[in-house]
């Protein structure tokens, strides 16, 4: 007991001193880097935007797009695009030519150029999905989708698209563009949130499985597989840390592996909060996603300081203003340390099947929920005692070997 106290003193007095350091220690380049304190674990990454590919724009100064992208260059040994890889990012027109590759192939141009492992996030996905993939001459269904918006301009019901005919676009979708990218994207989100957040369905209703049926998943992934026989291919989704969700998780992907389809990681987004998962809910989680015999990666992972934020666990962006509002809760830098202290210690203990950890944006300036203050790094890119927090977890895992 008296080593376990000295353990949690050592670790409160480690806590106490980056709390009193923060503000005065500015982000430089011999900071300590995330990708070296957990060389021996896991990739640890960040999404990134068409800022830090190009250099420019995104409402952000030069300096601060060139402090960006220092700092993901420094802390981060692997990448995805927030955004750029999306249906209606690099696909927004129908047909062979209604691609727009230029900020996809900036952002791999990117990762190849600073040595980082690339991930390709989604090829299928309920939402940020151009109307013209789903369109046709059938007529929908009275009862018109309730699905959620395919993209920033809200669901699409018009006349639809056959089984046949979508299924011929998602393969030709799937098939350029992991084509393209062959060798380059190591990993895809080949399917992402497939899973519904209540009920009893295990999938969401969508226009994908309105028009295709349930087994879009299957063959999404043999598309994928097709193209690309090296990629590794994983189903993204939020809310895992739900006992619930989680079951739904299992049930699919077991049902997947049944019929040999080739699911090779599981990406669980992790968009949290300082409320909760603790430690001991992170490692039952992980535990029971283990049972499936597959690599864990977290894939988006961010910890909500906002008060609106702390009972909500969905990652939908519509939430975005109600799960970001409040104002912080109150000594938010202590309890975003003590959340990802926690967060990091499930994972190091998880480290044979946690493969790569993944942030959902380099600092606060560049988050989707910048209002809550969810990373390690402020907007300035100044190392947070969260990031001293988890840098510490690094160093007591060592110590323990
Ligand atoms: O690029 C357009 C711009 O031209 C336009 O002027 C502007 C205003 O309409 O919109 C811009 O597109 C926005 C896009 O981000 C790029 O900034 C979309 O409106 C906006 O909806 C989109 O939000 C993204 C969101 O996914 C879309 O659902 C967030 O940045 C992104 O962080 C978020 O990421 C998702 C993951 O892909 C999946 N998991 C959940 C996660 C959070 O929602």
């Amino acid at each position: 007991m008296k080593i376990h106290t000295l353990k949690l003193n050592s670790q409160a007095s480690m806590l106490t001193t980056a709390l009193l350091a923060y503000g005065t220690t500015a982000w430089s380049a011999d900071l300590p880097t995330l990708r070296d304190a957990f060389k021996d674990h896991f990739l640890v990454g960040t999404a990134i935007n068409r800022a830090v590919t190009t250099g420019r724009g995104f409402r952000r100064s030069s300096e601060q797009v060139n402090t960006d992208i220092a700092l993901v260059k420094a802390q981060f040994n692997q990448v995805v695009a927030e955004n750029e890889m999306k249906w209606d990012s690099l696909h927004p027109r129908p047909g062979a030519d209604g691609y727009d590759f230029r900020a996809a192939d900036a952002f791999v141009s990117f990762g190849l150029n600073n040595n980082m492992y690339l991930v390709g996030h989604t090829l299928v996905w309920h939402s940020q999905t151009p109307h013209w993939v789903f369109a046709g001459t059938n007529p929908p269904p009275n009862t018109a989708s309730a699905a959620p918006g395919t993209n920033r301009f809200g669901r699409y019901n018009g006349p639809r698209a056959s089984r046949e005919e979508l299924l011929q676009r998602m393969r030709d979708h799937i098939h350029t563009v992991v084509g393209r990218y062959k060798g380059k994207i190591k990993v895809w989100d080949v399917v992402n949130e497939a899973l519904s957040d209540g009920g009893t369905n295990t999938l969401r209703t969508s226009l994908w499985t309105e028009i295709i049926g349930p087994d879009f998943i299957a063959k999404a992934f043999q598309y994928a597989h097709e193209a690309d026989p090296d990629a590794i291919l994983r189903y993204n989704d939020y809310g895992l840390e739900s006992s619930a969700k989680r079951r739904k998780l299992i049930a699919l992907i077991q049902s997947l592996q049944a019929q040999k389809v080739p699911v090779h990681a599981i990406g669980s987004q992790t968009h949290v909060s300082v409320a909760w998962p603790s430690f001991a809910e992170m490692d039952r989680a992980l535990t029971e996603m283990a049972t499936l015999g597959l690599p864990i990666h977290i894939t988006e992972l961010d910890v909500n300081s906002a008060e609106g934020g702390q009972r909500s666990f969905g990652a939908d962006i519509a939430n975005n203003a109600a799960t970001t509002q409040g104002g912080l809760v109150s000594d938010a830098d202590r309890k975003l340390a003590e959340a990802y202290a926690g967060l990091f210690r499930a994972f190091l203990k998880h480290d044979p099947q946690v493969k790569m950890v993944t942030f959902w944006g380099p600092n606060d300036a560049n988050s989707w929920r910048a209002n809550g203050k969810p990373l390690l790094f402020d907007g300035n890119s100044q190392p947070k005692p969260a990031f001293h927090a988890v840098l510490a977890e690094a160093k007591r895992a060592a110590a323990a070997k």
